[in-house]
């Protein structure tokens, strides 16, 4: 039997981030879904991971972490200022999500952003040996896959953008679009999480490269290139059990005495991102108190949000907002020993995470534009006893997925209102019946199956 193939993961982000330097430096589990989604695969299958460990210290060059073993990349502060918060954070991130903030094009970030996604090719180099399967991920990277091909030609090469790609008429703006699709075209493999992402990146290729061919087959480079969607997933067992431990049902309990036992409680967590629409579903939050549809006796909110790129104005602005926003909420409608809304800005860990999926009677995931939203996916497997209702934004990835969730226009807030009321007065039997087959879809088709499907398309 032939051995199955080592696999490479090539990431920006390595799954533990160091906080500090020198001595007092700790590692912290990194958020976010990429992490959340590549950790199980690589535990199972096994391989390596080449990627960066935050900040700008020295850090051992290999580093084994729950038997997976990390490459690090370095970055300096030029390159964190010009590839990470600049081109990726600032220029990328926003076209990608509909640009929600206007993006920036500047072309002192360019130079850093080829720069470190060579860096970034030579580690892998370094780490291929052959026969391997490399899977490079995400948007800081859409270079590396051409980089790559160029010195390791005969290497299976796939690549899987986490976010969603714009439509032409915005990928277009990129003064630098030739040349990332170009990058993109040195794979053998491009998966997206929707058909619509599959498309519009093909559609651009066709459009500013010699590619030719169908939405899912391109010609280019003398190659033939897959472009497919592959909507990413979640360990659905890992959270189904962990809910179901007793240490995750009495921490639920806890949190339920804590909040008052008769209150419903709707939940959010996100990465203090302006895509994750908190700014609005707190908006409608306000409506319902202020409408009296609901009042603090009954219900309160739980948001749960992880700091993220703070040093990138938009993200420090949009922190800054929704302190303001808690601060009115809570001044204006607590009342002794009943708050509206409990806010904790932090990261937690997956355990602590889960405790408060199973409190939660309702999930508020309301993203303005979201490639997937894992979040959405976690809730759904944490109700081992099939209740609880999901509230889920129509502009998320995983709504073409999760239809039975009570899917809404976070801009609309009137809408989104209404929906949060419907789900804390939904009538049990319709609850079971939403959230059963919810589970059943997310347990069918879990992160495994992606990587499968992923790894199988490569493979052919
Ligand atoms: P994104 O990748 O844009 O952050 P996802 O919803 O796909 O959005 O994935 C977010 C991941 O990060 C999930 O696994 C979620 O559990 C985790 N996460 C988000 N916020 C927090 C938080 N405050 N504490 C701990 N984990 C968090
Ligand atoms: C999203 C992106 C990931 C990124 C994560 C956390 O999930 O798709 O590539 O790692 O956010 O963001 P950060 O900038 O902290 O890596």
């Amino acid at each position: 039997m032939s051995k199955p193939r080592r696999l490479i993961v090539v990431s920006n982000r390595l799954p533990i981030t160091r906080i500090g330097s020198g001595a007092g430096s700790r590692w912290l589990t990194s958020a976010g879904g990429l992490v959340t989604a590549m950790v199980p695969i690589l535990k199972r299958r096994g391989g390596c991971w080449v990627g960066w460990p935050g900040g700008t210290g020295r850090s051992q060059r290999t580093i084994d972490h729950e038997g997976i073993r990390l490459h690090s990349v370095r970055l300096s502060q030029a390159d964190m200022a010009g590839f990470y918060h600049g081109l990726s954070n600032r220029t990328l991130w926003p076209l990608f999500h509909d640009a929600i903030r206007t993006p920036e094009f500047r072309r002192e970030w360019w130079k850093p952003y080829v720069e470190v996604n060579e860096r970034f090719a030579r580690a892998t180099a370094r780490a291929y040996r052959p026969g391997d399967t490399v899977w490079i991920h995400d948007y800081h990277l859409m270079l590396v896959p051409a980089m790559l091909r160029a010195m390791k030609p005969r290497a299976r090469i796939g690549f899987f953008l986490h976010i969603p790609f714009p439509p032409e008429e915005l990928f277009s703006w990129i003064p630098w679009r030739d040349e990332l699709l170009e990058g993109l075209l040195g794979a053998d493999v491009v998966g997206f999480q929707t058909h619509g992402a599959a498309q519009n990146f093909s559609r651009a290729a066709r459009r500013h490269t010699d590619a030719e061919g169908t939405d899912s087959e391109l010609e280019g480079q003398g190659r033939s290139i897959t472009v497919r969607e592959f909507p990413i997933s979640i360990d659905f067992d890992w959270f189904d059990e962990r809910a179901r431990m007793p240490e995750s049902i009495a921490e639920a309990e806890e949190i339920r005495r804590l909040v008052g036992r008769e209150r419903k409680i709707l939940l959010a967590v996100d990465r203090l991102d302006y895509t994750k629409g908190i700014d609005h579903r707190l908006e409608a939050y306000e409506l319902l108190l202020r409408s009296g549809a609901v009042n603090v006796r009954e219900c309160v909110l739980i948001q749960i949000a992880a700091p993220s790129r703070e040093p990138v104005r938009e993200y420090a602005e949009m922190r800054t907002r929704i302190d303001r926003m808690m601060g009115s909420l809570n001044g204006e409608f607590s009342e002794p020993g009943r708050v509206a809304v409990h806010y904790f800005r932090r990261t937690l860990s997956r355990e602590e995470v889960v405790a408060y999926y199973r409190a939660a009677d309702v999930m508020v995931v309301t993203p303005l534009r979201d490639g997937m939203n894992l979040v959405a996916k976690e809730y759904c497997a944490s109700r081992s006893d099939t209740t609880g209702v999901l509230v889920l934004s129509e502009f998320a990835g995983a709504a073409s997925q999760l239809r039975q969730a009570l899917l809404v226009n976070p801009r609309d807030t009137e809408g989104m209102a209404e929906a949060m009321l419907a789900a804390l007065k939904m009538k049990k039997g319709d609850a079971k019946f939403r959230m059963a087959v919810l589970r059943s879809m997310v347990r069918r088709h879990d992160v495994h199956e992606w990587a499968d499907s992923f790894l199988e398309a490569l493979a052919a």
